[in-house]
């Protein structure tokens, strides 16, 4: 397992360039089990988790070559429709093949994921909707198992709005007979470009970008070529970067964005008393003189995003004064806390909500990286910590950051790869 070396302190300064969004990937990869047939995927990011989904998919008789980030996709044969448990355990993206699977094939079994580190994490979504269309399913021996004739269009109201369920049903939906209704469907840009990717397929849905989508069921979709859209929680990582560890005079550019994508970020960096200024697929950054405290509530798209959370107590530790921050998306979503305080930071948690006292100044030590988020906050936090911060286990940072330690080099960070022992 590798490990990251960072010597705290550098001036950050710079263009970085930003990759192709996982979220999205994760989602428009399984969406060409839909029809057969060869598809361009430009954009896709290098990442473990496109890695684990390539693997899925080849495990059900899906090819794939990659050119730098392009990524091909022959969808010409299928013939496995089970997702085992050894693939989803790696990545709970993996149920987004249940849709597609059992709108084309009439068949799927998919593992149920499971929690993950921070905690619960349900599909009971992702089943009530096909349920809904008409899927007869049933969760035996830890695998979700479906079968249907062909789908109908049905009226689906999610409890809660959800990433998952929302793309696993519209992928479905789009081959279902006759219309279906999804509302407080989510919003978040990676299921808009879903939804695109389909309509470019032959599908025909209406609402996109809004929580009310309609779908009107097409016999049979056709391959398509798509441009994946830049990964904004990478943008707004870098960002808090350049907000964090830039020093007076400097700037960093975040090249490659799509500034629309990330206005929860960006208000809140300027509430902070960053500089920002916008172009049309770039954001420069100036980093305040002090920090202030800046509250922030975790919420759905447009809102401010909990994959940013862990990001963002990274620099209000370092903060003029005392922060709140509420998870209301993943409420245990705090593995990060514990080991951001062993670098000095005084963070408490109660509950679904941290309160970020601002300090002087952090001190490098070893610290563990729990997931991919999390590991995130910690290498923000080494390059503004004194001494040498050493965070371990980074393969969490390599299933959603295109090598980080690269770009971050890039604009003077001090921070190095160590491969290979088991730390
Ligand atoms: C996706 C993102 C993840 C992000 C999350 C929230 C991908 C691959 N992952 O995850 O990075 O942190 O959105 O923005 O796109 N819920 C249920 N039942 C369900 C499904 C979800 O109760 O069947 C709840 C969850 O517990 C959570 C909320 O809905 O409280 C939102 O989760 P969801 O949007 O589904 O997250 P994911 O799609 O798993």
């Amino acid at each position: 397992m590798d490990k990251f070396v960072i010597r705290g302190g550098s001036r950050l300064s710079g263009t970085v360039q930003i990759s192709g969004a996982k979220n999205a990937s994760l989602a428009l990869m399984p969406a060409t089990l839909l029809a057969p047939g060869v598809y361009t995927l430009s954009n896709t990011p290098k990442l473990r988790d496109v890695t684990t989904m390539s693997r899925l998919l080849e495990s059900m008789g899906l090819s794939f070559s990659r050119a730098d980030h392009t990524l091909k996709v022959d969808a010409s044969r299928v013939t496995k429709f089970e997702a085992p448990y050894e693939h989803v355990k790696k990545m709970r993206a993996s149920i987004y093949v249940l849709g597609p699977l059992v709108a084309r094939y009439g068949q799927a079994i998919v593992s149920l994921p499971g929690g993950c580190a921070w905690g619960p994490r349900p599909v009971n979504l992702h089943i009530e909707g096909l349920k809904k269309l008409g899927a007869e399913i049933e969760v035996e021996g830890g695998y979700i198992h479906a079968r249907a004739q062909r789908l109908r269009g049905a009226r689906i109201v999610f409890d809660v709005s959800s990433v998952g369920a929302t793309g696993n049903v519209l992928m479905a939906a789009v081959l279902a007979k006759g219309t279906t209704v999804i509302d407080n469907a989510a919003m978040e840009p990676e299921i808009v470009a879903l939804a695109e990717f389909l309509v470019k397929m032959g599908a025909k849905i209406e609402g996109l970008g809004t929580n009310h989508l309609e779908i009107e069921g097409v016999d049979e979709l056709h391959p398509a070529d798509f441009t994946t859209i830049p990964d904004r929680i990478e943008a707004g990582t870098f960002l808090i970067a350049g907000a964090l560890a830039g020093k007076k005079g400097s700037r960093v550019r975040v090249e490659r964005c799509n500034p629309n994508h990330l206005s929860a970020v960006t208000t809140k960096l300027e509430d902070a008393g960053a500089k920002l200024t916008y172009g049309r697929d770039f954001i420069d950054i100036e980093p305040p003189e002090e920090i202030r405290p800046v509250n922030v509530t975790t919420s759905t798209y447009s809102g401010f995003p909990t994959d940013m959370q862990a990001q963002w107590i990274a620099l209000m530790m370092v903060a003029k004064g005392t922060s709140i921050v509420t998870e209301t998306i993943y409420f245990d979503r705090f593995m990060h806390v514990p080991e951001l305080n062993r670098l000095g930071a005084q963070i408490t948690v109660k509950e679904n909500i941290a309160t970020v006292v601002g300090v002087e100044k952090l001190t490098g030590a070893k610290v563990m990286s729990t997931d991919l988020r999390a590991s995130a906050s910690l290498i923000l936090a080494g390059l503004v910590a004194e001494g040498t911060t050493e965070v371990l286990r980074v393969y969490h940072i390599d299933r959603g950051y295109e090598s980080i330690e690269k770009k971050l080099r890039g604009l003077g960070a001090d921070i190095e790869r160590v491969a290979g022992e088991e730390f």
